[in-house]
This record gives C-alpha cells, structure tokens and sequence, in this order.
C-alpha cells in the first residue's frame, strides 16, 4: 500500500525513515530501526574516529542484513569531526546510503555523494537548502518543519506548509516530517507530497533507545506544550523538552550571555550524561512538539506495526 519512489530506491518495506539521533542512533537503535522495515540512520558524529565509526557499521551489518544509511553531521560542532575522511572510510566499507543534516554542504563531499551507486539524501529545513542540495544532485531530499525535534534553522515553517512547498518544486522525492508520531501523520504526510516520513520523537520512549528509563517516563509525562526553542542566539538553533536544564539556557540567551556561555551551558557531554544516569536536569534532549502524541515505552517492531496499521485504517475510513 506504502510502494513510493524512496522504497523502492532504499529497498525499505515501509516509507518510514526513524531519523538520526546524537548519541541514540547507535547500532542496536539503527538495526532495530532497519529490521522493523524502516530506514535505521547511524549517527556518525557519535563517534570520534573512523576506527570507532568502521566498527559501528560492522556491528549494525552483525544485526541486520536490512538497508541502513550512515549520517555526516554538517552542524557546527564543538569538537569537529573530518567529514571527508568519514565519507571515504563509509564508502570503502561498502555503505550505500548517506545522509547529510546541516548548514551547507562541503563542495569537497559532492564528488562522493554523488556517485552512481551511492544514495545521497539531505536533510534541511526550507526550500532554497532542498533546491541547493537538488542542484548539487541529492538524490532525496529530507524536511523537518518548526515542530521538529532537533535542529530547526532559522525559516520556522511548518510541516504543513513545507512538505507541499518543497514537494511541487523539486523533481526528486521528497522525505518530510516534523511533528508526525502516528499513522495519522503518515497519511498527511503522504498526501502533502512527501514519499516517506522522517520521525524522531516518536521512538525516543522506544524499548530500544539507549536513554535511561528516568528520562524515558518524564517524556511520557510531556504534552505539546513542552518543548521550546534554545541556541538561536549562537545560530544552532534547537528544539528540545523544556526541562529545568533548557529553562536555564533560555534565560542565559535572554540575558544575552555570551556564546561561548550558552554554549558550555548547552554542552553535548551534559546530555550524554543525563541520557546515562537519568538525572533529567542535567543537561538537554532534542524533542518534538509531537511528544504529546507519545505515550506507551514499545518495542521499535510494534511503533512501526501499530503506525502502518493506522495509516491503513486512515486510509480506510477516508
Ligand atoms: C533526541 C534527538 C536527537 C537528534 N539528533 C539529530 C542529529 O544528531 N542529527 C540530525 O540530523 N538530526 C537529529 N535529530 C532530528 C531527527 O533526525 C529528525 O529529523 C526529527 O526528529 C524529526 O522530527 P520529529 O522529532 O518531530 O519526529 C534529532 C532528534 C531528536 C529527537
């Protein structure tokens, strides 16, 4: 029922990309993500080498022989890691979908992406980023619109205004999401123009997300009104759960504190930890106003079958 050009060209059973997520798209996430019938994304920016990042791909392969893509983070980062070197070692290793997120895109990365037999999607949020990543021969097109969890930009549209936007203009397919966490969201998305969604919030409370099961029942807790917007006064802007920790950086850029203030205040390393020991004020997570939609901790397998299910009674009852 599901058959779109980015099926097809992925080899995915469903048009569902469950996208990248820093330190949580790691090989048990991403094969989980692939065995469900999705397109698991591997968050490269995880890991501090290539060494470290060629055995992240062999352990996804040990778990799944499904189709996975690897994400180079073209976000600025603290400590920056050599996306060319990356993209080399991805494509040695036999990896044949990638995915980029980010502000622009390194000319010096093109030649790669853009080879016959590899599978270059981007991920941006507004029109003229789509067109640009088209131009330079993206072979997909992802966009996240102002709900989103994770990076927003700096365009704030909607999803409901930027799927069929971006859809009517580019020749290629078009992933979009932002705020779908249902079968519900599949549909609409479907129908604005896109061939596949991207979701993020929707699997953070999944059995497999490697956060602590602390954080995982606070976001339960969580409605659409509890994410807000941090880090557009150092242009990285970000949509996250609006705990103590995402309070006291807004009141930081209120005050018009420093970047580099703002910066070690909205530290990676914060958040890794708060993801380990379930101390939910110690750092940040990326969220999506969709997180009021979620409301049952499941396996990756069941998100996926109970989503699909309702799309087809969506469908149905239309
Ligand atoms: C906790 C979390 C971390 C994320 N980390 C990244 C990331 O490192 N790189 C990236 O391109 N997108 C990242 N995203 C965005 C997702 O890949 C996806 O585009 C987004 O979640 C879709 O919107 P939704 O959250 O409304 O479903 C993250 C999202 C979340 C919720």
């Amino acid at each position: 029922m599901f058959r779109t050009r980015v099926t097809e060209k992925l080899g995915i059973e469903y048009p569902i990309v469950v996208g990248t997520m820093m330190h949580i798209s790691d090989p048990v996430f991403v094969a989980a993500a692939s065995e469900a019938g999705c397109l698991g994304v591997l968050a490269s920016a995880m890991y501090k080498s290539e060494e470290d990042l060629k055995n992240a791909v062999q352990q996804v392969r040990s778990l799944t022989s499904k189709p996975f893509a690897v994400n180079l983070n073209l976000f600025p980062a603290r400590v920056p890691v050599d996306n060319a070197a990356y993209v080399e070692m991805l494509i040695d290793a036999g990896v044949r979908i990638i995915e980029t997120s980010g502000h622009g895109i390194p000319e010096q990365l093109v030649p790669v992406l853009t080879r016959p037999d590899v599978t270059w999607i981007h991920k941006c949020v507004g029109l003229r980023y789509a067109r640009k990543a088209e131009s330079l021969g993206a072979d997909m097109v992802t966009v996240v619109g102002y709900e989103n969890g994770g990076a927003t930009g700096i365009l704030d549209i909607g999803t409901f205004v930027l799927i069929p936007t971006v859809a009517r203009s580019l020749h290629v397919p078009v992933i979009g999401g932002g705020g779908v966490t249902n079968g519900q969201g599949l549909v609409a998305a479907l129908a604005l123009g896109a061939e596949a969604v991207i979701m993020g919030t929707a699997f953070l409370v999944a059995e497999e997300c490697p956060i602590h099961i602390n954080l995982k029942k606070a976001l339960l807790e969580a409605t659409e009104t509890d994410t807000t917007l941090i880090l557009r006064s150092v242009g990285n802007t970000h949509r996250v759960w609006k705990n103590k920790k995402a309070k006291e950086i807004m009141q930081l850029e209120s005050d018009q504190a420093s970047g580099d203030t703002v910066i070690s205040a909205a530290s990676g390393d914060n958040n890794l930890l708060m993801y380990q020991s379930g101390d939910i004020a110690k750092g940040t997570i990326s969220c999506g106003q969709g997180i009021g939609m979620v409301n049952e901790i499941k396996p990756i397998k069941s998100i996926v079958g109970d989503i699909i299910s309702e799309a087809e009674s969506v469908i149905k009852g239309l």
